[in-house]
């Protein structure tokens, strides 16, 4: 699709996969403005504008991430939880009633701990790891044509913003990828010519 003059080419780069993942991933159970959104993984590319799209909503979002990313995320307007052992106590310390969608960005053994923190296991959503979602009884993303169009809207009302944190020149490459493979990346990297 064309690029708004609004967004910088960065900005639009940023928003095909993980944008249109995070609003897909937001959209597939509806929830109401107060209901309670939990985001693990919310310091990341996807994480990151899931939470603001939850913000925009009016839900309680509560993002859990690694101590690095608390500030990226109570700039949100999240509340943040530190991910690691423990992670689901201190979720439920902040929303004892439990999760009207638990949305997982990370997969494995941080999913099946985090887990028990939705109502149901039905409303388990999963980007990362769909056939560990699916056996708990949550599911995988659904992607949809109309996500990229709608994140892109929103982008350019400035509602959300892709987060772009780091910017590499085409000459350091491996340093971009490196950075994205090391599976902590804060929003989105950007390789620009
Ligand atoms: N199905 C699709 O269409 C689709 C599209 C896009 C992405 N995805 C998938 O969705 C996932 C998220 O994508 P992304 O672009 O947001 O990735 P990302 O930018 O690399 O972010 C992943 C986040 O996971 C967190 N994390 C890693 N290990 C963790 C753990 N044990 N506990 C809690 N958090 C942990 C990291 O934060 P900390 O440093 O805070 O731990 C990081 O910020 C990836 O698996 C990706 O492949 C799927």
């Amino acid at each position: 699709m064309a690029k708004p003059e609004e967004l910088s080419f960065a900005d639009a780069a940023a928003l095909p996969v993980a944008g249109g993942t995070a609003y897909d991933v937001t959209h597939q159970i509806e929830l109401e403005p107060g209901q309670t959104m939990v985001i693990l993984g919310a310091g990341g590319g996807v994480g990151l504008m899931a939470a603001q799209i939850g913000k925009v909503h009016q839900f309680n979002v509560i993002g859990v991430a690694s101590a690095s990313k608390q500030q990226l995320i109570e700039a949100i307007g999240a509340t943040f939880v530190e991910s690691g052992d423990g992670a689901a106590d201190r979720v439920r310390e902040i929303a004892p009633e439990g999760a009207d969608v638990l949305i997982d960005l990370v997969g494995g053994d941080a999913l099946r701990k985090i887990a028990p923190v939705a109502k149901d296991p039905g409303l388990i959503i999963s980007t990362a790891d769909p056939a560990t979602a699916e056996e708990l009884g949550g599911a995988g993303v659904q992607r949809t044509k109309e996500g990229v169009a709608k994140i892109t809207e929103v982008a350019e009302y400035g509602l959300i913003t892709p987060n772009v944190m780091e910017r590499f020149s085409l000459h350091d490459v491996q340093q971009a990828i490196a950075s994205v493979e090391d599976g902590h990346a804060a929003g989105k990297v950007i390789i620009e010519p």
